[in-house]
């Protein structure tokens, strides 16, 4: 099986999790960034990730995510929000529309990735009646994902990959 792990990734959170998962990938597989355009075509599964903005796959994610028919595909992504919230939950189900009607999806892994702190700073200058204004539960979350994905999230991102890839070949072996 041809298995390639893509990404998108703006400061490096979502590329740790995609280097983590291709860790365990069958030799041969690729991974490559979604700047870099790789031929979807070429492959039979896609790990496909995705840093969350505004609610849903940042954009450059987006675009690659819609071109994908056909294939067998697990999601990943970080986020700053609590990875089991409603918030995170809504986060994968708009990514997974973007592809399930065309694919095969098998499953996901979310996990948390700290802010940029520049984005924490301009919501720091927000006043105080403003959506994004900086809460002390804010604060607190802010704390909680500053040190994500750690080196815990990163074994669980295996898991579930490794997970995936042997339902994939059991599947293979029946057929
Ligand atoms: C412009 C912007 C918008 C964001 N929007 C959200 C959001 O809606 N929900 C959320 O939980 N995290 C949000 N985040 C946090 C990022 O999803 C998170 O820090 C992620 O791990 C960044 O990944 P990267 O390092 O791969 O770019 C946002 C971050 C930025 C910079």
């Amino acid at each position: 099986m041809r298995t390639l792990v893509v990404y998108s990734s703006r400061t490096g959170n979502t590329k740790k999790v995609a280097d983590a998962i291709y860790e365990i990938m069958p030799d041969g597989s690729r991974i490559a960034s979604v700047e870099e355009d790789p031929n979807v075509e070429d492959y039979d599964f896609v790990a496909a990730g995705f840093w969350v903005d505004r609610g849903k796959p940042d954009r450059k994610a987006e675009d690659y995510l819609k071109k994908i028919k056909g294939k067998k595909i697990g999601l990943f992504a970080t986020l700053g929000a609590d990875p089991d919230s409603e918030h995170a939950k809504d986060c994968i189900e708009r990514a997974s529309e973007m592809v399930k009607a065309d694919n095969d999806l098998i499953g996901h892994f979310v996990c948390q990735g700290k802010v940029d702190p520049k984005l924490i700073a301009m919501f720091a200058k927000l006043p105080p009646d403003h959506p994004h204004a900086i809460t002390p539960e804010r604060d607190a979350l802010h704390r909680r994902a500053s040190t994500h994905p750690d080196q815990q999230d990163l074994r669980n991102a295996q898991v579930v990959f490794k997970e995936m890839l042997a339902g994939l070949s059991i599947m293979g072996a029946e057929s």
